[in-house]
């Protein structure tokens, strides 16, 4: 105890004596933690003897280039862009990025020109860490190709890029990438899946697109010594619906017409019955499929005399349609369209009998015509001659 007590006063004894003490001190942090692109400061305090005053500060940047320097006296500073000081207090030295590069990444010193004791200097790393920017969200139609992109600032920490997909419950490794691997895209995604090379921008693209790729993936960049930092994407997968309509008798009068679609998210369909107020009605089913695709069924209950006069249209709706997608069930459009054939041809074969007529006529008339020239001709050579 004696001993502890003994060499504390020996310490307190020999600092004391130290001519350091009776210079100005100045204390800053050592290692401080910034964000890639946010505002960011850091500061050298000094504390001053009686008598002693600072003339000039200066900011020294990683490469030792000055960043910044002013003179006390004359309040004048000068700032490098994106770097400027708050001179509120004269016995410290606050310099603020307006947005960390990964330039800054190092460490800073500040230098305090005293009088009449001379230089004092102090220092700050800083270490520049990043967050994942996942790009945005995608949505894309089945058959088609598609990328899903992320990227992390400070790419000397990057040690590898694993994408993964997120399902309910689990998570599934889709494809990686590191210095030593080259990238690697596992077997159940290897034929449609590849992963670019690089460690600051990582990017899968998918070609073709299936309707079990909608989902969120994860991108995740192994940083060293700062752990993992995830992003999250999502990629939306339409399947464009294909309508078919049918139609059958079921009983005196009545018809049932069908129209169906397959596609994700669910088609919606309506039916549009020229303008008519008969009794008719509709049922809609609806059954979800093993690949995430809706089979829509809507069954239309008409009077079968309402299909002679009315034209009766299936209207499909979806999300990944520029328009809706019409199915006329053209009972009506079919028979004005046979009606229309049917004059036409009869027409047609009118005008072909006249003309055989006319040109039996005319033809006859002029076999005729020709006859009587022959023999005037030949009468004529007859007398001259
Ligand atoms: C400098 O002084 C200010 C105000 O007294 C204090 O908030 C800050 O933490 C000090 N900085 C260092 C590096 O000591
Ligand atoms: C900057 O200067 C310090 C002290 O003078 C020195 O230790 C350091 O190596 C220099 N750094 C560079 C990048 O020149
Ligand atoms: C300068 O520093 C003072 C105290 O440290 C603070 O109140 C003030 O907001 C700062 N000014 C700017 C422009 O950062
Ligand atoms: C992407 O989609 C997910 C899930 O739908 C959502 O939580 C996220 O906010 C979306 N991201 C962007 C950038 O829109
Ligand atoms: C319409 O679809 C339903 C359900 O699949 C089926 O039961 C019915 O027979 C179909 N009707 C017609 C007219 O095709
Ligand atoms: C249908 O409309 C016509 C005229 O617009 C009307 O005379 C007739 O009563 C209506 N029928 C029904 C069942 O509402
Ligand atoms: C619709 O019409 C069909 C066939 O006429 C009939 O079986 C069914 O009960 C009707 N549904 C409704 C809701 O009126």
């Amino acid at each position: 105890m004696y001993d502890a007590v003994l060499h504390r006063c020996l310490l307190l004894c020999v600092s004391l004596m130290l001519p350091s003490r009776l210079q100005g001190e100045v204390t800053s942090h050592q290692y401080v933690k910034g964000i890639l692109g946010e505002r960011f400061t850091i500061q050298c305090n000094i504390s001053l003897q009686p008598g002693e005053s600072v003339m000039q500060v200066r900011w020294l940047d990683v490469q030792n280039k000055t960043l910044l320097s002013y003179i006390m006296n004359e309040h004048k500073t000068e700032t490098e862009g994106r770097v400027f000081v708050n001179l509120s207090r004269p016995d410290a030295s606050a310099i603020t990025f307006s947005s960390l590069s990964v330039k800054d990444d190092g460490c800073h010193r500040c230098a305090f020109d005293v009088y009449p004791s001379g230089l004092q200097e102090g220092k700050t790393c800083i270490t520049v860490i990043a967050e994942v920017k996942p790009g945005s969200n995608k949505t894309v139609v089945s058959g088609k190709s598609t990328d899903l992109q992320c990227s992390y600032g400070v790419v000397k920490h990057v040690q590898q890029v694993l994408w993964r997909k997120i399902t309910p419950g689990s998570k599934a490794d889709v494809a990686s990438y590191s210095k030593m691997d080259k990238g690697s895209v596992k077997d159940l995604f290897k034929d449609r899946f590849t992963i670019s090379h690089g460690l600051q921008e990582t990017r899968i693209s998918i070609s073709p697109v299936k309707p079990e790729d909608d989902a969120c993936f994860s991108c995740e960049f192994n940083t060293y010594p700062y752990g993992t930092k995830k992003g999250v994407t999502c990629l939306t997968v339409y399947v464009l619906p294909k309508p078919q309509l049918d139609y059958r008798s079921l009983g005196p009068g009545i018809i049932g017409a069908n129209c169906s679609a397959v596609g994700k998210p669910a088609p919606e369909i309506s039916w549009n019955v020229e303008t008519d107020n008969r009794t008719f009605n509709v049922s809609h089913s609806s059954k979800d499929r093993a690949d995430g695709t809706t089979l829509v069924i809507s069954t239309l209950f008409v009077q079968a005399s309402l299909l002679d006069e009315k034209s009766v249209k299936c209207i499909v709706h979806h999300r990944g349609l520029e328009s809706p997608i019409g199915v006329t069930l053209n009972t009506k459009i079919g028979t004005a369209l046979t009606i229309l054939i049917t004059v036409t041809a009869v027409a047609a074969l009118l005008v072909l009998c006249l003309c055989i007529c006319l040109w039996r006529c005319f033809l006859r008339k002029d076999d005729g015509n020709d006859n009587k020239k022959q023999q005037f001709n030949r009468k004529i050579r007859e007398c001259s001659g």
